[in-house]
């Protein structure tokens, strides 16, 4: 049942306009949310199904940027789900949980298996693979990599929509304080520590870089 249910998702993600909302992304949620459901609880069932098509209408909102990817993908799971002979009364929880997966909705979801699919969806872009997916993200829409005198904003707003060390440093280091459960929060924490050092070893080579006399 999930392997139709996965079949079907690749088949719709291979359309997926960044490397960021690709099918690899899609499998790194479903395995944190199972993850987190170690030790938090939740139906792993619901969970895994939720992960599974909580991106699905990325392709959609790629094309026409008015929609909302989450409230898509909550519209086209039933029939996924239905055919590929998902237990109908878990539905309704399936689709709640993909309804609410967004960071920028702001909304803290009342079941717990949303809660944990929005640590998850978080968790995945606050490490060294948010920090790759950064990068990859503003190469293509051709930002600068830093701000070339003061790349950790000290003197200046942080600008995430034209530099990618900003946008490290204005959105992926926050987001420990985001998670809503423990499970989540630690792992995020570890990774957190992992982009200061870094952004600390980017600064220092960015230093060494000016200190150097002109050849
Ligand atoms: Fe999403
Ligand atoms: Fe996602």
């Amino acid at each position: 049942m999930m392997e139709l249910i996965q079949e079907s998702v690749m088949s719709i993600l291979d359309e997926a306009p960044d490397a960021g909302h690709d099918i690899t992304h899609t499998l790194r949620v479903r395995d944190l949310c199972l993850h987190i459901a170690d030790t938090e609880g939740g139906d792993r069932q619901v969970l895994e199904a939720a992960a599974l098509l909580h991106d699905i209408g990325r392709p959609r909102e790629f094309q026409d940027p008015s929609v909302d990817h989450a409230a898509i993908s909550a519209q086209m799971a039933p029939d996924i789900l239905t055919s590929a002979g998902f237990p109908t009364q878990k539905i309704p929880a399936v689709v709640y949980a993909i309804k609410h997966h967004r960071y920028s909705s702001g909304v803290t979801p009342d079941s717990l298996e949303a809660r944990i699919l929005q640590d998850a969806d978080r968790l995945d872009i606050s490490g060294a693979l948010g920090a790759a997916m950064t990068f990859a993200y503003s190469g293509a829409m051709n930002r600068k990599l830093y701000h070339y005198s003061d790349p950790l904003a000290k003197r200046r707003e942080v600008d995430g929509d034209e530099y990618a060390l900003d946008h490290i440093l204005s959105k992926l280091m926050l987001l420990p304080r985001f998670m809503h459960t423990t499970t989540a929060r630690r792992l995020a924490q570890e990774r957190s520590r992992f982009l200061q050092g870094f952004v600390e070893q980017l600064a220092s080579e960015i230093d060494l870089g000016r200190r150097q006399p002109d050849g």
